[in-house]
């Protein structure tokens, strides 16, 4: 699997400066949202104060011109009182920015503003109907209600308006600032608190990838280097394996020129017999040269003795060529065409020798498996049998081939007595090229090999032990399920 550090981290690296931000943001506003609800309840106090403290005085001055005699009624008491709080008023600009105090009174279905700070030309205030959308926080102090709202005054712009009804003269009055005026200290304070908040993230990051890039090469670096180590190792693992391979076939290439040479030999001791008939034959016939009837005779019997010899040795031939074909399938097979073929293929070389093989077998067991695979094990250990008689010079040696048959599978035992084996390498002789035999004779692969071929066509087992005077290869060779049925 390749992982790519380097775009991993980078992916790491923006997720977190999403989060940075996210929480700069969500901090930075959480606490400007806070900061403005106190400042916007102080203003309402404010305004509160402002206009309650203003309608009292109104009422005060009402009150103090309608008891001081000096106008003739209340109504003139009440219109000088308007002109003497106007004039005070056009002495005072308002508060803030946009604050400003708002006198008016109800005439028919209309709002009639007295006064009012910065919007009107205070010669020419506009009248606004009672039952409209705008001069809200007016229409309350009219309604005769004390309080504060948000609303539209009469210009139509949104304001935080305190309202309170003046009695006596039935005004009402508002004092009234724009929202707009109370927001934009907080709004700038946020987008200053956010620039500068975005201006460190960046500096911070910067700083992070300063300080994390030669970590995060490092890092890409040792697994670059383990990613490569790991792809050698790989590529070692294959050359051995691929090394083994070619070790494995050599090996079965040797010992098929061993099995050869068996043959080879078997062969030439089978074709010993006949060549000698025919060469006695030849000679007999290059003496007899007297042209008599009787020679002639002679003659042509063995020009046939010849012909049949010949016919013999080509069958011998034909008996190892066929011995040596492959065999691609299981067959089912008793033992006696084991031993058959076994004592054509290597009996003659034995009787030669005076030597002779004993089988001891019942008829009637079978068995499914390679069967000429399990003859050339066989082979193999008969003549290491015979080399050790030959080796030891005894001449009428006996090899016992013994099978038992067991439920689950078949024992085959080749036993010689021969002189057994040296019991300091009796451990080693399954292994390959292990000979105690002279160069040309040995070539230590023929009970390597026979161990492999049990093990894996057979799925069976090999070993040897030392009895008297002699040894005994035991084969075990499990019997596959048809087998067992058959
Ligand atoms: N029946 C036996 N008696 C004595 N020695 C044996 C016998 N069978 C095998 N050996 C020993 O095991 C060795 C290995 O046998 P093998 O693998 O067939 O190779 P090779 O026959 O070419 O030496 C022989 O060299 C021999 O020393
Ligand atoms: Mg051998």
């Amino acid at each position: 699997m390749k992982i790519n550090l380097k775009s991993s981290s980078q992916r790491w690296f923006l997720l977190l400066l999403v989060i940075m931000i996210f929480i700069t943001v969500a901090t930075g506003g959480v606490l400007t949202y806070l900061l403005y609800e106190t400042a916007f309840e102080e203003q309402r106090g404010r305004l509160i104060e402002a206009a309650q403290s203003q309608a009292r005085l109104i009422e005060a001055v009402a009150r103090f011109n309608a008891s001081s005699g000096n106008y003739k009624d209340l109504q003139e008491a009440a219109v000088a009182t308007r002109s003497q709080i106007i004039d005070a008023h056009s002495h005072y600009k308002g508060f803030g920015e946009t604050g400003e105090f708002t006198l008016a009174k109800k005439e028919g279905d209309q709002i009639v503003f007295l006064l009012s700070h910065r919007h009107h030309d205070m010669n020419d205030l506009k009248p606004v109907p009672f039952d409209s959308e705008i001069a809200g926080p007016m229409r309350q102090a009219l309604c005769g209600l004390s309080g504060t709202i948000v609303g539209y005054d009469y210009r139509g712009v949104k304001v935080l308006g305190a309202h309170e009804p003046v009695e006596i003269l039935n005004f009402g009055i508002v004092a009234k600032i724009d929202l707009d005026e109370i927001r934009r200290p907080f709004i700038r304070a946020g987008l200053i608190g956010g620039s500068v908040g975005m201006v460190l993230i960046a500096i911070g990051a910067f700083l992070f990838r300063f300080i994390s890039e030669p970590i995060i090469d490092d890092l890409h670096k040792s697994h670059k280097q383990l990613e490569e180590f790991n792809y050698n190792l790989e590529k070692k693992v294959q050359e051995e394996i691929g090394k083994n391979k070619e070790k494995d076939r050599l090996m079965v290439q040797q010992s098929r020129y061993a099995q050869m040479g068996e043959l080879l030999s078997m062969i030439a001791h089978q074709w010993r017999q006949p060549l000698n008939a025919i060469s006695m034959a030849a000679i007999e016939i290059s003496l007899s040269d007297s042209g008599d009837e009787n020679e002639l005779k002679l003659k042509r019997e063995m020009t046939k003795f010849i012909e049949k010899q010949t016919q013999y040795m080509s069958e011998i031939i034909n008996d190892f060529m066929n011995y040596f074909k492959p065999e691609k399938d299981r067959v089912l097979f008793g033992f006696k065409d084991v031993f058959d073929d076994i004592l054509m293929l290597i009996g003659p070389q034995l009787k030669s020798r005076g030597m002779k093989i004993e089988f001891l077998y019942d008829e009637s067991v079978v068995f499914l498996g390679f069967k000429k695979e399990l003859e050339q094990i066989i082979i193999n250990v008969v003549s290491n049998s015979r080399d050790a008689y030959i080796d030891q010079k005894i001449t009428n040696g006996i090899i016992t081939i013994q099978v038992e048959d067991h439920p689950d599978h078949v024992r085959l035992s080749i036993a010689d007595q021969a002189g057994g084996i040296d019991p300091d390498i009796i451990d080693r002789i399954f292994d390959p090229y292990f000979t105690t035999k002279e160069k040309g004779t040995g070539t230590g692969i023929g009970l390597y090999m026979s161990k492999e071929i049990i093990e894996r066509s057979f799925n069976g087992a090999i070993n040897v032990e030392n009895i008297e005077n002699g040894t005994r290869f035991c084969i075990s060779l499990p019997k596959t399920e048809k087998a067992s049925f058959a």
